[in-house]
């Protein structure tokens, strides 16, 4: 089973990124920690980080034929980005959004997501477990249907 996890923009600041809302690990370390556990549910998982929009719609298009699902933390795309949600539904593949912090904690602007509604499910709030909590999700939903 071949998962695509996706960062969108500035989750390659991670570590550095105010680390009192996104945590002290890097994005190479939470990549790492992914693929041991991606491992251990028979899981096969690849990483693609981009800061622009049209990259992630692209990277979105492409996985159709080569993935079963996807992870993606849009970052503030999220709340924006109706290409990003276009790019999930024309693509057919379930689709798992993550965020790090709990958007609806937060700024009134963090609480629309345009990709909640064409996702098979949402995690928010877990800290970087959210990434955990969404592969999981993804590959039981996969393993069941
Ligand atoms: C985020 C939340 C977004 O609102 C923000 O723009 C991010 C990160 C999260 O993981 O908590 O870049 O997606």
């Amino acid at each position: 089973m071949k998962i695509l996890i996706i960062h969108g923009p500035n989750l390659n600041m991670l570590g550095k990124r105010e680390p009192d809302i996104y945590g002290a690990k890097t994005l190479e370390d939470i990549n790492s920690s992914l693929s041991e556990c991606a491992k251990k549910i028979g899981a096969d998982v690849s990483f693609f980080q981009s800061n622009s929009e049209g990259e992630i719609v692209s990277a979105i298009q492409d996985a159709m034929s080569e993935f079963d699902g996807i992870v993606i933390n849009p970052g503030a795309y999220t709340h924006t980005s109706v290409a990003i949600r276009d790019a999930i539904l024309s693509c057919g593949l379930p689709v798992v959004e993550v965020h790090i912090s709990n958007v609806y904690k937060r700024e009134d602007f963090r609480q629309k997501s345009y990709v909640s509604a064409v996702a098979l499910g949402v995690i928010s709030g877990f800290g970087v477990n959210s990434y955990f909590l969404g592969l999981s999700g993804l590959v039981e939903h996969l393993k069941n249907n």
